[in-house]
């Protein structure tokens, strides 16, 4: 089969990683990938949201079957768009991928389907935003109803900084129309985990969890980042938990869409806090996460794209996923400076001699240069990947083939799933 994948992040890297050891595939395209990516695939330069020329590249190419990434254009319809010309592809459709692109579709459709999650006020006003701030104890949640790139969501710990964060959203519209409502929600308390499963829009399969650790800083420190490591599965889950979460949040989440004309057919990614009055749903996204994706596809020992495939062709009962029983980490290194400013085009040497059968490197913002030299293009930059029989070693195995890739202009974590180590 011919395939594409839509996307250039860490994520797309792991899913052409996974896809490329298919007996089903015999041609991989990536649009428009990394400097990683060229390894497992023909990388075009068509980007993610040039809905027309993908298009029109799928009818050329004679593609079969196309993989989406990102949220940005399942957002936007690109697999309504796919199958107006009769190209099959993964992922929800617009009707569906609003279970991301709408914080405040999410959030009115949990309560319609009484699904757990965080208390919350709508608004589309600043000033009463501000008022029922003012009645409501700290720290407090704000949130831009659409789509932010992972920076439209903050936690105000004074009464001061929300009043700021509301002006910023809703007066200066720092995020344009992604702020004209938004989200107000009680803080909660708990761990973070993220939950995959597959899913026809009937029948569900669950995925193993993962553990993402956002902010930018070790001690969970510093602003959130689209992600700065991951482990799985996630230390905190465990059998009962799972069928927990699957029984109240994914099954009545893939029932509720179905019933309101709206199936959802892909990969839910439900983000959850597992509080002490059990697991409340934070955010839905409708792809996979990064990095989480990353350290989760080095875990499946299924054949990934037959799955997918399966899936599409509403087959999903037939699909077994097995998986190793080890833990995977991936630990990001990103450009100093972000998630704010921070330089492009900084030189990464040598990482070809560190990759070896216990350690991936998957390549999100890179590049080559004309003389084969590796560039850091974007935020994050690498995901260095490994399996372990436990985190101590997956850690061991991660962290010692960080110590050798020479990148002055590069930092990461120090301290990803160490916590875990102590449960
Ligand atoms: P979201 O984009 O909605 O997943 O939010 C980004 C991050 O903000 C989450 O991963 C949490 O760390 C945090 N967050 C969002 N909503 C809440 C909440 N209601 N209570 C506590 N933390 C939250
Ligand atoms: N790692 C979080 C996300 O992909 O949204």
């Amino acid at each position: 089969m011919r395939i594409l994948v839509v996307g250039s992040g860490g994520r797309e890297h792991a899913i052409c990683w996974a896809i490329s050891s298919s007996p089903l595939l015999t041609k991989l395209f990536c649009a428009p990938g990394n400097a990683g990516i060229e390894h497992e695939a023909e990388c075009i330069s068509i980007a993610a949201d040039d809905y027309d020329a993908l298009i029109v590249f799928c009818i050329d190419k004679a593609i079969d079957f196309v993989v989406i990434g990102p949220e940005g254009p399942l957002v936007d319809g690109l697999v309504d768009k796919l199958g107006n010309v009769g190209i099959k592809s993964f992922g929800p459709t617009a009707a569906a991928a609003v279970l991301e692109g709408s914080k405040v579709f999410a959030k009115d459709f949990c309560i319609r389907h009484n699904i757990p999650t965080a208390a919350y006020a709508r608004f589309d006003k600043a000033e009463t935003a501000k008022a029922y701030i003012s009645e409501k104890s700290l720290p407090i949640v704000i949130k831009t109803d659409g789509l932010a790139a992972g920076k439209g969501v903050f936690i105000a710990e004074t009464i001061t900084q929300a009043m700021e964060i509301v002006d910023r959203i809703m007066i200066d519209r720092v995020f344009g129309e992604s702020g004209k409502e938004i989200i107000i929600e009680e803080c909660m308390i708990g761990q973070e985990v993220s939950f995959f499963a597959l899913t026809d829009g009937e029948f569900v399969l669950p995925m193993i969890t993962a553990q993402d650790y956002k902010r930018v800083g070790n001690g969970n420190t510093g602003p959130n980042t689209g992600g700065m490591g991951a482990c799985s599965p996630a230390p905190i889950i465990d059998d009962f938990l799972t069928t927990k979460i699957v029984s109240e949040i994914i099954n009545p989440t893939i029932a509720g869409m179905a019933a309101e004309g709206r199936r959802f057919r892909g990969v839910l990614y439900a983000g959850l806090m597992i509080t002490d009055t059990g697991p409340k749903v934070i955010e839905y996204n409708v792809r996979f996460g990064d990095p989480e994706c990353q350290a989760l596809l080095l875990l499946l020992k299924s054949d990934f794209l037959s799955a997918l495939i399966a899936i599409n062709d509403g087959k999903i009962t037939n699909v077994r996923l097995k998986w190793n029983d080890d833990i995977a980490l991936c630990v990001v290194m990103a450009s100093k400076g972000y998630p704010d400013f921070y330089e492009k085009n900084s030189v990464i040497n040598s990482i070809s001699e560190i990759e070896n059968d216990d350690v991936v490197i998957f390549h999100a913002g890179t590049s080559w240069d004309r003389e084969r030299r590796l560039l850091a293009t974007g935020g994050r930059v690498l995901g260095i990947t490994a399996i372990g029989k436990d985190i101590t070693q997956a850690r061991k195995k991660v962290y010692s083939a960080i110590n050798r890739i020479d990148w002055p202009e590069g930092f990461n974590r120090n301290d990803i799933a160490e916590s875990a180590l102590n449960l």
